[in-house]
């Protein structure tokens, strides 16, 4: 699209932004609680709300305490919930069978959020490394993540979550093949309308650095995740992963991280149409809380900007550890 405009002074684009009353009257995109989903990390124990220090403001919080956060989230206007558990260090194993424990940390965090605010969404976090004593997303065998082995183990876990009453299942796994044997399980196991919000383009980022820490696998993880997750110099491969996931039964996508690849997310918009979201990721959130903590960046001001930033570049939605901070503000 090209914009037809006269030359100056007959047009004069300012006079667009002269007062808020124009500016809110032209404004392409707006940005509500509505677009948000809260990613919360779930630990043991009651009443305990653990600070995380490489993401000032952001705390572990114990069942109890979620189901709280939930209430006030939803009465915030945020539709959807996300759960990732720490998970404790005894209980990691290498056939990482606590995944699929119905009585695991996210399993109980989804029964007590869907009894207590049964209108809200709840998102869980398919992928073996909460539970693995390798910090890997897959099994290892030999020094390699092993494929075929993992999916089998991811749709365990899968029914695990839709069986405990979870409404978006999110592999953040980046096995091949996942999608299609999730939607299958699912589909016989008679979960009809279970969602799937896929980690299609999800790639080997350096910003995910405070979520290691926030769910304690910074120390358990060998290696990296390059075998799995995306080269960051690539973006036909994201293309081709997020038609692949839609073509396996995915209903939503998700590129991520988010602020560094908002040109992936504006492509993979344009280019399927499907419903779009992006992850905004620990190492994001830390950098605008860290410098706000300085005194070196405007807090709220740019937390709203990189919010709106996300609907911008074509998002749905996102997934955002600001989302209680950023839905109060808009709220006014
Ligand atoms: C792992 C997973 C990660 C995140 C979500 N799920 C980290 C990783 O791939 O190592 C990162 C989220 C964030 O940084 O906020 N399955």
């Amino acid at each position: 699209m090209r914009p037809t405009q006269a030359p100056f002074p007959a047009t004069r684009l300012r006079r667009l932004r002269k007062s808020e009353a124009i500016r809110s009257l032209v404004r392409e995109n707006s940005l509500s609680p509505a677009d948000f989903i809260w990613p919360v990390f779930v630990r043991d124990g009651e009443g305990v709300s653990e600070p995380i220090a490489s993401m000032p403001g952001v705390h572990r919080l114990s069942v109890d305490l979620v189901v709280k956060a939930a209430q006030e989230a939803f009465a915030l206007g945020i539709p959807c919930i996300c759960l990732f558990p720490y998970t404790d260090p005894s209980l990691k194993t290498e056939d990482c069978a606590e995944a699929w424990n119905p009585e695991n940390l996210s399993n109980r965090a989804t029964r007590a959020i869907k009894a207590a605010v049964p209108d809200m969404l709840v998102m869980t976090d398919v992928a073996l490394d909460p539970y693995n004593i390798n910090g890997h997303d897959g099994f290892v065998e030999n020094g390699e993540i092993v494929n075929d082995r993992t999916v089998e183990a991811l749709v365990k876990q899968t029914l695990s979550q839709a069986e405990a009453g979870a409404d978006i299942i999110g592999p953040s796994d980046m096995m091949d093949g996942r999608i299609a044997a999730m939607r299958t399980a699912l589909e016989s196991d008679g979960h009809t309308n279970v969602l799937i919000l896929s980690y299609a383009a999800k790639y080997a980022s350096g910003f995910y650095g405070p979520f290691r820490d926030a769910v304690g696998a910074s120390g358990a993880l060998k290696g990296d995740k390059k075998t799995y997750q995306m080269d960051p110099a690539n973006s036909d491969e994201a293309m081709r992963l997020i038609e692949r996931d839609l073509m396996q039964g995915a209903d939503m996508v998700m590129v991520k991280p988010g602020m560094p690849y908002l040109d992936i997310c504006r492509r993979a918009k344009d280019m399927f149409g499907a419903p779009t979201y992006a992850y905004q990721v620990s190492g994001e959130y830390s950098m605008i809380a860290g410098a706000a903590d300085r005194g070196w960046l405007d807090h709220d001001k740019v937390m709203l900007e990189s919010l709106m930033c996300f609907k911008r570049s074509g998002c749905d939605g996102v997934l955002t550890y600001f989302a209680p901070q950023a839905a109060r503000l808009l709220n006014g």
